[in-house]
């Protein structure tokens, strides 16, 4: 930026007032606390960074399921009124057309839990504890034949999960993962 020495000083000068008017603001809002971010900062990435503490079963996943979800996603999770999360469909040929569920399409074992707790049950978002996610992530993927019912899920079992087409995705940025 070309600035001539003529107006420089009134540069400054606008400058400076407008960090006075800044200093000076109404102070709306307020700087967020560690605690406040935190609760805020729930991504889970595929590898697992960022899993809470915390383990669930099989065995508690199917209460919780029975109790808070089966009315939208259908007896033992095969569909309701809303998505099924559990179904043996294969996804052929190109894809587009075919019905795209946890098994047959999503690529991180990590991204059930991740969605399960910040956006499930559906009225009630981030109502769930960590165990309650950690079991009832473990009832979708053990009704989907992807790990055995006797498998605990925890932040270290979560991210060895293979999801079935895990393969099949392109990585844009593999070294980020
Ligand atoms: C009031 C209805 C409702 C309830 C209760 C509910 N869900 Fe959902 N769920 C939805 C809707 C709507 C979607 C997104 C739209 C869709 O895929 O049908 C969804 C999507 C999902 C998905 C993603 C499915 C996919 O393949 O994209 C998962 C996983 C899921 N819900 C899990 C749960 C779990 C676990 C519970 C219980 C703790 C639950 N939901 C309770 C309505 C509900």
């Amino acid at each position: 930026m070309f600035i001539s020495k003529k107006i420089f000083p009134a540069v400054i000068a606008v400058l400076a007032s407008a960090n006075l008017a800044f200093a000076d603001s109404p102070k709306l809002g307020k700087p967020l606390t560690e605690a406040e971010i935190k609760a805020w900062d729930i991504t889970i990435l595929p590898d697992g960074t960022n899993l809470p503490p915390g383990k669930g079963t099989f065995a508690m996943g199917a209460k919780v399921f029975a109790e808070k979800c089966i009315a939208c996603h259908g007896e033992g999770g095969k569909g309701g009124p809303y998505a099924a999360l559990v179904s043996d469909k294969e996804i052929k040929g190109n894809g587009i057309e075919a019905a795209k569920t946890i098994k047959n399409f999503w690529a991180n074992a990590t991204t059930v839990f991740d969605y399960i707790r910040r956006a499930m049950p559906w009225p009630e978002p981030r109502t769930l504890t960590d165990e309650e996610v950690y079991s009832v992530t473990a009832y979708i993927l053990g009704s989907n034949k992807i790990i055995a019912e006797t498998d605990e899920m925890n932040a270290q079992t979560l991210p060895k999960v293979k999801m079935p087409n895990r393969d099949n995705f392109i990585i844009k940025f593999p070294d980020k993962i």
